[in-house]
């Protein structure tokens, strides 16, 4: 089996200001383990993500939390592949839950953004999940199935395996509900098992996929230890550089 490089993503949403911002990383960026063993990313609001790509260390990369999917335009609000780029962001979040719910951002938008960033050379780390009602309803597999297709619908192998999916089911965010291990392993292979049937083994084998929705340095190692779970796009417990740090060292160490 193909080794995957683990990634944890921080995502801090609304939170912190540019000093909040920068004291965070200087905390943070010698304490990263090196790039070619894990992968170590923020994901910070877009007025201070150009400070943090200045002062972002060896070993630690920065991602915008959105990216509109038009190159430029009256989009009053929005950021642009193109600037991110411009500014040496690495990574977009395409398709958080929060961004379906409050700001209309469908599967169809997903797959646009996501065609997008690749033309900006931005890897966007994409978010699917089911709400309690779909899971409750056995329909997790359809839902996360349908999300996924569609948002790699037109994607070249290529791109597909540089992606990052990060499976977020709605009813563990923010909540303290986490999935299992087991319950988030099983939906992260059947998406593995997807990706494989829409393109294949060396896909399925490359792409990363995370688990997100209260990961916790209580929960993080046994996350890790799922076969099919390959880091973590954490909200809450990357606000801290301790617990941050933590859930950095305990993907690394597994
Ligand atoms: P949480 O958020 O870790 O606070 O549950 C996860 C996310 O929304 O990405």
């Amino acid at each position: 089996m193909t080794m995957r490089k683990p990634m944890i993503a921080g995502n801090w949403k609304m939170f912190k200001t540019r000093d909040e911002a920068l004291q965070f990383i200087y905390a943070v960026n010698m304490e990263v383990p090196k790039r070619e063993f894990i992968d170590t990313v923020i994901c910070a609001q877009a007025p201070v993500l150009r400070d943090l790509v200045k002062r972002q260390g060896e070993n630690v990369r920065i991602a915008a939390q959105t990216m509109h999917e038009e190159t430029e335009g009256a989009f009053t609000g929005e950021v642009s592949a193109a600037l991110l780029e411009n500014i040496g962001v690495e990574y977009a979040v395409i398709g958080h839950s929060e961004r379906r719910q409050y700001f209309n951002e469908t599967d169809d938008k997903v797959n646009l953004k996501l065609h997008q960033a690749f033309r900006y050379d931005i890897t966007p780390i994409v978010c699917v999940g089911e709400t309690l009602e779909t899971r409750e309803a056995n329909k997790t597999e359809t839902f996360v199935g349908d999300q996924v297709k569609i948002a790699l619908q037109g994607l070249g192998k290529d791109q597909v395996q540089s992606l990052v999916i990060a499976y977020e089911p709605i009813w563990a965010i923010g909540t303290g509900k986490t999935a299992t291990s087991e319950q988030a392993n099983e939906t992260i292979k059947m998406i593995r098992d997807l990706v494989k049937t829409l393109y294949d083994t060396t896909t399925s084998e490359a792409i990363r996929i995370l688990y997100g929705g209260s990961v916790k340095p209580e929960n993080i190692e046994s996350l890790m230890k799922e076969p099919h779970i390959d880091g973590a796009l954490v909200g809450g417990a990357s606000l801290s550089p301790k617990s941050f740090m933590t859930l950095v060292d305990a993907a690394y160490k597994q």
